[in-house]
């Protein structure tokens, strides 16, 4: 049996991540899930965000399934998101964004990857008041990019983009950023060279309307972190929202699988979150670990429950949310269990 760290995060956190424990388990796929705090939660009852703890249970089993984590706005603790990636050298955050049957959305067929780089940019990088006079008069931060860091990036962007058959477009803002944007672009466009492969480019503020106006253009977006944090959120609003865009946060020997959306405080223990996102982040996960079959039959069961469109959280169902028959986190889930069940016996 596999030993996995489940982070259960904040707000709709825990009401998530239990739903995608009781999916993995029921494909059968053997796990003993390690229970561990990191945020808000973390914060108030240790008066630490990211407990020894937590760190330590990742650090013995490689792997995690995150739920998302509170960061206070404008002060308090740094983001425990940000802090994971860099203590676990999580470099490369993919983010598929698919269209799904039974999504409304604006689009019915986008199907791009998000690669967006994860310990570096101004995420990575510090930021500091500008004091005179013991007055604050400013603030100002710093933006990192490494070669080694970009390289190691540049080549899980085109292993995967290869494996995939992706083209890749490269996100930049190289006009203004010239040193810091412009290394990201040199760095990825020699790479592919090396490589003998084609890639495109654009200034990340024209991706932005391009995304908009026609999402089915692009195939892989190789983005660096703040690129790739805001685009993420733009192109889960094209294929029906936060509710049912996964991720992964893959490094050399560690990886946490999480959904892109955050804590939801506007519907946290209510118990109607949308299970889908983490449920899809743990089938990649189930990939990484070497269960294949059991992330293709989650997928599939994924898409059995939202296709019917009969049991599905309020956030992909309008409709139902009016007529007061939006399916609950735990009816979908238990909607997705049964599906597994059917999909288990069928193969
Ligand atoms: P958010 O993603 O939590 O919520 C944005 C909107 O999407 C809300 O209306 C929410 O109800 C909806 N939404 C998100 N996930 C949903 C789901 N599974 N089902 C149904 N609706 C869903 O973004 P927001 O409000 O900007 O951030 C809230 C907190 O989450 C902040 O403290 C932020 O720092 C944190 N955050 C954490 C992340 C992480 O742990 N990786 C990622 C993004 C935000």
């Amino acid at each position: 049996m596999r030993t996995i760290t489940a982070i259960m995060g904040d707000g709709i956190g825990p009401e998530v991540v239990e739903a995608t424990i009781r999916v993995v388990d029921a494909t059968g796929v053997p796990i003993d899930w390690q229970r561990v705090y990191a945020g808000m939660t973390a914060f108030n009852k240790t008066g630490n965000p990211l407990p020894q703890e937590t760190l330590d249970s990742i650090a013995r089993n490689r792997v995690a399934l995150k739920g998302p984590c509170d960061t206070p706005i404008a002060g308090g603790f740094p983001s425990v998101n940000v802090a994971l990636r860099q203590k676990f050298d999580l470099f490369a955050n993919v983010r598929p964004i698919k269209s799904m049957p039974g999504v409304k959305s604006r689009y019915a067929n986008v199907d791009l990857v998000i690669f967006r780089e994860g310990i570096e940019g101004l995420y990575g990088g510090t930021e500091e008041y500008v004091v005179k006079d013991g007055l604050i008069i400013g603030a100002e931060a710093k933006a990192i990019t490494t070669v080694a860091n970009c390289n190691r990036f540049f080549q899980q962007v085109f292993d995967f983009s290869s494996r995939q058959g992706r083209r890749v477009t490269i996100v930049h803002k190289a006009n203004i950023q010239k040193k810091t944007s412009g290394l990201f672009l040199k760095l990825g466009k020699e790479l592919a060279g090396g490589r003998n492969i084609v890639v495109n480019e654009i200034i990340v503020d024209n991706a932005a309307q391009k995304l908009v106006l026609d999402p089915t253009r692009f195939e892989l977006l190789a983005c660096n972190n703040e690129h790739g944090d805001i685009l993420s959120d733009l192109c889960a609003g094209l294929v029906g929202g936060l509710g049912v865009v996964p991720g992964a946060n893959i490094g050399d020997k560690y990886a946490i699988f999480e959904a892109a959306h955050g804590t939801a405080p506007d519907i946290a223990g209510k118990g109607i979150a949308n299970p889908t996102a983490l449920i899809l982040s743990a089938a990649m996960m189930l990939e990484h670990i070497g269960e294949p079959f059991a992330a293709k039959i989650v997928r599939e069961a994924v898409e059995t429950v939202i296709g019917e469109g009969r049991r599905v959280t309020a956030d992909i169902n309008w409709k139902a949310m009016l007529l007061q028959k939006a399916a609950t986190t735990e009816e979908m889930t238990d909607e997705i269990i049964y599906a597994i069940g059917n999909l288990s016996k069928g193969a």
